[in-house]
């Protein structure tokens, strides 16, 4: 029951592709090109889209891949025009730059704003009424909002006051707070210094960090808690794992001197002490014993933080040989990457081998699966329901259901490209790449900005995520991250 979502995107996406490669006409036979997604940001660094991630979504040239948007026509016809088809990946990634290049003053869309512009900008060249949006205020208009109660262009102090106030402690601030701040407002160093106080005041309280609280909400697109199956304390009618502990580790490593990678690489479990305030502690080991079906059984050291824990393999592996449906929730949740709409395609070499005899190999599915099965393979030893456990035999108990060759499938496997030995390298890779820091500036720019960010806010977005992963920055400490974003333009700007 918990994988039908993921089953209707992937029914939908496979119908939509089969149609679209029916429509192409005679082609020998479906050629994947995946390549074009990689090599865009190579070329266009300073792309609006390359900001969220090195990997550009298909849509960017076609409608449904095969099938190309009125942008990618373009590029098509200038893509070493009168060579034979199918061209090679290689043929086709060399000459990609001159084609892009060749159609970067046109205007696919007719709008009047160039395809260059409109990429750079992060508008879409193939849709007319997708424009760029101009941030700026004329200096004008920047006088007469100086002038103003709030300045509507530019940042705004007492506005990010306010907003740090109800964003965070879930309150307004009382007239005589606000007042006090305003006298702050001719000394820089003096208002920055109160808001500062007033963020680490408000990330202590139960509203941001506590049961329910503000962090608890960021965690549930990741955590999908089901009632039915809870353990614990208000367990369901089937108890098979405890969410809570996901929450807790959640909060935990999202607050104080702590490194958020933790989500990927983390062996602690933790335990909340007290809501009100709320405080946690990691649990002993010894702690653990007893616990039975609410706590945790993969041994220390083959923990990946919230992606093996029971709760996670529980819902997402259930009782499957290889756990597919385990590898894209961890590459959407926590790099945001949807493999189901074809973001983040890697492609290995000779995959997908299909040990599970699942029908992958062919072309149309081996879009996806040529990235997604070696993505999965190191998950094959970590039991989901009943058992969660870390077990290198794992795999002998599916011959049965799964045919004969199940068990060759290996624990080492490929992400970004780069081969795994198993998840505990899977995941410090992972953890240590640029999609791990836009993801978790993503999720926080969207809780605070209150939309995601925009074309005009590509050059914050872009130092934020990269100062989350400098050691002389935030060093992958979201607190310290949270500090400077609410210093952002997008954030106290009225
Ligand atoms: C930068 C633009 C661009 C991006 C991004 C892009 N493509 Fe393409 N794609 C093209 C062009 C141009 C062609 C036509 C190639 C040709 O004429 O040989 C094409 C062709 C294809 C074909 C047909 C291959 C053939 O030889 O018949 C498939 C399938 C395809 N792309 C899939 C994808 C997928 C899947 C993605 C995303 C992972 C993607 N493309 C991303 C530009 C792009
Ligand atoms: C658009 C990319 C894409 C295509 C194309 C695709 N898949 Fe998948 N497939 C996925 C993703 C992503 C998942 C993991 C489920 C999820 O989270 O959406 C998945 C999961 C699966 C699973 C495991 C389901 C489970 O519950 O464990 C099977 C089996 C599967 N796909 C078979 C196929 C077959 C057969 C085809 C071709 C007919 C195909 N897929 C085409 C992306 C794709």
């Amino acid at each position: 029951m918990w994988g039908l979502k993921g089953w209707a995107a992937v029914i939908g996406a496979v119908g939509l592709s089969v149609v679209a490669a029916g429509l192409a006409g005679p082609a020998p036979r479906a050629v994947a090109k995946p390549p074009g997604s990689m090599e865009f940001c190579k070329i266009y660094p300073n792309a609006h889209v390359c900001a969220a991630s090195p990997v550009v979504n298909c849509t960017t040239c076609h409608t449904v891949p095969p099938a190309r948007n009125l942008f990618g026509e373009q590029v098509a016809a200038n893509l070493a025009p009168g060579a034979a088809r199918p061209l090679s990946d290689a043929d086709y990634i060399a000459a990609l730059p001159a084609a892009l290049k060749a159609v970067e003053a046109l205007d696919a869309d007719g709008d009047g704003v160039s395809n260059l512009a409109e990429l750079i900008a992060g508008s879409q060249p193939e849709l007319s009424s997708s424009q760029p949006t101009s941030a700026g205020c004329t200096p004008g208009q920047a006088r007469t909002a100086a002038a103003g109660r709030w300045n509507t262009c530019g940042y705004d102090p007492a506005h990010a006051y306010r907003k740090v106030t109800l964003d965070v402690c879930g309150r307004s601030p009382t007239r005589a707070e606000t007042e006090a701040f305003r006298r702050l407002l001719p000394n820089e160093s003096a208002w920055r210094g109160a808001l500062s106080d007033r963020l680490d005041q408000c990330l202590r309280t139960p509203y941001w960090l506590g049961v329910n609280g503000v962090l608890w909400n960021l965690a549930n697109a990741k955590i999908s808690p089901v009632d039915s199956i809870k353990a614990g304390p208000r367990a369901g009618s089937i108890p098979l794992a405890d969410y809570e502990w996901d929450y807790n580790l959640f909060a935990w490593l999202n607050t104080g001197d702590r490194d958020v990678r933790g989500l990927l690489t983390g062996q602690d479990f933790v335990k909340r002490v007290s809501d009100s305030p709320p405080t946690f502690e990691p649990v002993p080991e010894e702690g653990m014993r007893g616990l039975r079906q609410a706590g945790q059984t993969v041994p220390r050291e083959k923990r990946a933080g919230m992606i093996t824990t029971r709760w996670f393999t529980t819902v997402n592996t259930m009782f499957t040989p290889i756990p597919r449906t385990t590898a894209a929730a961890a590459y959407r949740q926590y790099l945001g990457l949807d493999l189901a709409r074809m973001q983040g395609l890697h492609p290995a070499v000779s995959e997908p081998a299909d040990y599970d005899a699942k029908g992958v190999a062919a072309p149309a599915c081996a879009v996806c699966h040529s990235t997604l099965d070696p993505l999965t393979y190191p998950f094959t030893r970590y039991d989901g329901i009943i058992r969660n456990n870390y077990n290198p035999n794992r795999l002998k108990n599916f011959v049965r259901t799964d045919g004969p060759r199940v068990v060759e499938a290996p624990e080492a496997g490929e992400i970004f490209g780069q081969k795994v030995a198993n998840l505990m390298e899977w995941s410090q890779v992972a953890a240590n790449s640029d999609a791990f820091a836009q993801k978790v500036v993503w999720d926080y720019w969207k809780l605070m900005v209150g939309r995601e960010p925009g074309p005009a806010d590509q050059t914050e977005f872009t130092l934020m995520w990269k100062g989350l992963k400098a050691q002389d920055k935030f060093n992958y400490r979201t607190e310290r991250m949270l500090h400077a974003l609410v210093l952002t333009e997008a954030y106290g700007r009225p």
